[in-house]
């Protein structure tokens, strides 16, 4: 990004909309003990205090997270706080909220007005500002999705909405619909982004630069794994946290963490923090902030001194050498069709000759 990132109140447009958000947005899936790794009420409160505070106005939760004990405590806070119009509150869609019924979950019209009217309820508000799409259905026609998201910006009771977890053409499909059908389009997409999980600068960022949506990374940290707090035994993780839960799991989407690429990423990173003389968190957190179309990433916290460390990601950007280091250790794999966008290839493309439009992203 060319603009400079200094601190929580430099905000920016998120896509091509005129909301204004923090760099950092404040995750909520920590909101609540029920998941077994979460944070009590006290301590959520404390978390979203010193965030507003700091400058913060983002706050991403789900209507499924911890049964919705996290959507509860933010709209009490804002409620006790009088917070309303300054928060920017982002809510999602999609998982099924009763077992057996298979209108209760999906992207289809039906679900998509359940959800919302039980998410305002626990919010205690009536409308969200950005309303995401948690993760694609795979069944649910684009045109439906689009169309129930329009209306509900219509109606007042969402200001825009975005898409999380989507094949990056879903997400294309989406835009040129709306813009079809004179439909609001999505102004941002959330995926997981970090240096250990890196396989949406294929596709993903590029789309979102073409197509005016703001990156909004989550598990900026790998849950924890880039804080630098866990040492090793084999590939597993030892210490204290989340990351204990996850490799009990038997779920690849968690699993997947635990391999000999990632702790020579957290080795680097751990090395490179130390001679700059700041925390691995920060680090980590520093590198995802300022990609390439990352508008606001959405981070994580248990507890208080966490989220001060966090903070201290946008003190300084990283130096061209530290962070071209990192850049370098988690490189996702080239792969057809990729390679054909090299050096080697492009020359017999362009002739040899510079094109001065192709876009930054572009490698080479
Ligand atoms: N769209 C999606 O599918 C999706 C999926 C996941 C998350 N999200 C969103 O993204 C948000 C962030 O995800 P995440 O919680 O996985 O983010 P993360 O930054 O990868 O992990 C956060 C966790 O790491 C540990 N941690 C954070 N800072 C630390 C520090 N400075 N030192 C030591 N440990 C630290 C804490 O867990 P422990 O204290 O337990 O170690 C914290 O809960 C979520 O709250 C949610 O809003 C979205």
């Amino acid at each position: 990004m060319s603009q400079v990132i200094d601190s929580l109140a430099t905000y920016s447009l998120l896509g091509r909309s005129g909301l204004r958000v923090s760099p950092l947005c404040l995750g909520t899936m920590t909101f609540g003990t029920e998941w077994g790794w979460g944070a009590p009420k006290e301590t959520a409160f404390a978390l979203l205090d010193r965030f507003f505070e700091a400058g913060g106005n983002f706050v991403d939760t789900a209507d499924g997270y911890t049964g919705g004990t996290s959507e509860s405590f933010i709209g009490e806070w804002m409620a006790e706080r009088k917070a309303r119009d300054r928060a920017v509150v982002a809510t999602k869609f999609t998982f099924a909220a009763a077992p057996g019924d298979p209108n209760s979950g999906g992207n289809g019209r039906k679900n998509v007005h359940r959800a919302l009217e039980s998410s305002l309820r626990r919010l205690r508000t009536d409308y969200v500002d950005l309303y995401w799409l948690h993760a694609w259905d795979g069944v649910t026609p684009v045109e439906e999705v689009v169309s129930t998201l329009g209306d509900l910006v219509r109606a007042g009771k969402i200001r825009h909405w975005g898409l999380s977890d989507v094949p990056a053409w879903y997400f294309a499909r989406a835009q040129s619909l709306a813009d079809m059908r004179g439909v609001d389009r999505a102004v941002a997409l959330q995926l997981e982004y970090s240096l250990v999980e890196r396989n949406i600068e294929r596709e993903h960022v590029p789309a979102a630069l073409e197509l005016g949506a703001g990156l909004c990374p989550w598990s900026p940290l790998a849950s924890g794994l880039l804080s630098g707090k866990y040492t090793r035994e084999g590939v597993k993780a030892k210490g204290d946290g989340r990351l204990q839960a996850l490799q009990a799991s038997a779920n690849p989407a968690f699993t997947k963490l635990f391999t000999e690429r990632n702790w020579a990423i957290v080795d680097k990173l751990v090395d490179v923090a130390k001679r700059l003389d700041r925390r691995p968190a920060e680090v980590a957190l520093a590198w995802v902030a300022r990609r390439p179309g990352v508008t606001s990433t959405i981070l994580g916290a248990t507890k208080l001194p966490q989220l001060e460390e966090n903070l201290r990601a946008l003190e300084a950007p990283l130096p061209a050498d530290a962070a071209a280091e990192l850049d370098a250790v988690g490189q996702p794999e080239l792969v057809h069709p990729y390679l054909f966008f090299q050096p080697a290839m492009r020359g017999m493309i362009t002739g040899g000759t510079k094109v001065l439009a192709e876009p930054a992203w572009f490698r080479g």
